[in-house]
């Protein structure tokens, strides 16, 4: 079980969304809605995460916002520090920018993008090395499910970095199980699997670190206004990673709720 001090986590991905104007627009009305002071700070830990180039924008607007949301990036350089490497923004760069959260391992950029595990180990480990929080993801793919290896796959994930994490380095480190199939489809895992597999790897967790009982493990995968209560009630269940519905700005305030007030 989780311990009941975590405070949860709703993190927005924005994926590779919307255009500049539109993305103003979201964070101010999401502003807006931080203005009724229905969330604290203590009741949760609020990210968005945009597109690189907008991450100083959203930055900016969220300067006057009533309390912190944290500006996240959607992927980190393999390469370290500065250097000849065309495209890339190392963690050195992110954190230069005050930029302090990174999400790594995302089933897309597995996918799409070839984040094996050697390499979503060189960047777990800059971006610990650089202080930056990370944002782990992992999930099986409905293949795996159905072939009865979710729960190997998922936690073979977890021991992926582990070598790459040192023993303080852990509070560092927030999960995010996001089961593929589940991604954008509409098809959330039902609370009762989702808090099967969070339970899974919260004991997982705990025989890689005595942190394991305090690290927060978000689930993503169509979370929505619709079934973020249930999935809040799950123990294990320490938050949420939102695609699609972050980018409507009422929708995310309401997943930011159901956690706030359900936790
Ligand atoms: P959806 O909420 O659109 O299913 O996306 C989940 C996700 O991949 C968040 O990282």
């Amino acid at each position: 079980m989780s311990d009941s001090t975590i405070t949860p986590w709703v993190v927005g991905n924005w994926k590779m969304n919307p255009m500049q104007v539109n993305a103003k627009q979201l964070i101010n009305e999401f502003k807006e809605l931080l203005n009724k002071n229905e969330i604290s700070q203590a009741q949760c830990h609020l990210a968005v995460a945009p597109i690189s180039i907008a991450l100083h924008l959203v930055k900016d607007e969220l300067k006057q916002a009533n309390r912190t949301v944290h500006v996240v990036a959607q992927d980190v350089s393999r390469m370290a520090g500065t250097g000849a490497y065309t495209g890339e923004v190392s963690a050195a760069l992110l954190k230069d920018s005050a930029i302090e959260h990174v999400l790594i391992g995302h089933s897309e950029r597995r996918e799409f993008f070839g984040d094996q595990p050697h390499i979503i180990r060189e960047k777990v480990k800059h971006a610990l090395a650089e202080g930056l929080t990370v944002i782990y993801c992992v999930g099986e793919s409905l293949e795996q499910r159905e072939n009865g290896q979710a729960d190997q796959v998922v936690l073979q994930q977890i021991c992926d970095i582990a070598s790459c994490v040192t023993a303080e380095q852990w509070h560092q480190i927030v999960i995010a199980y996001e089961p593929i199939w589940a991604i954008g489809t509409g098809k959330t895992a039902s609370p009762e699997d989702a808090q099967s597999m969070h339970a899974k790897i919260r004991e997982g967790l705990k025989q890689l670190t005595t942190l394991g009982s305090t690290m927060p493990i978000l689930y993503g995968g169509s979370v929505k206004p619709e079934n973020a209560v249930e999935l809040a009630a799950c123990p294990d269940i320490n938050g949420a990673l939102v695609g699609g519905a972050s980018l409507n700005a009422a929708s995310f305030y309401q997943i930011a709720q159901a956690f706030a007030h359900t936790k």
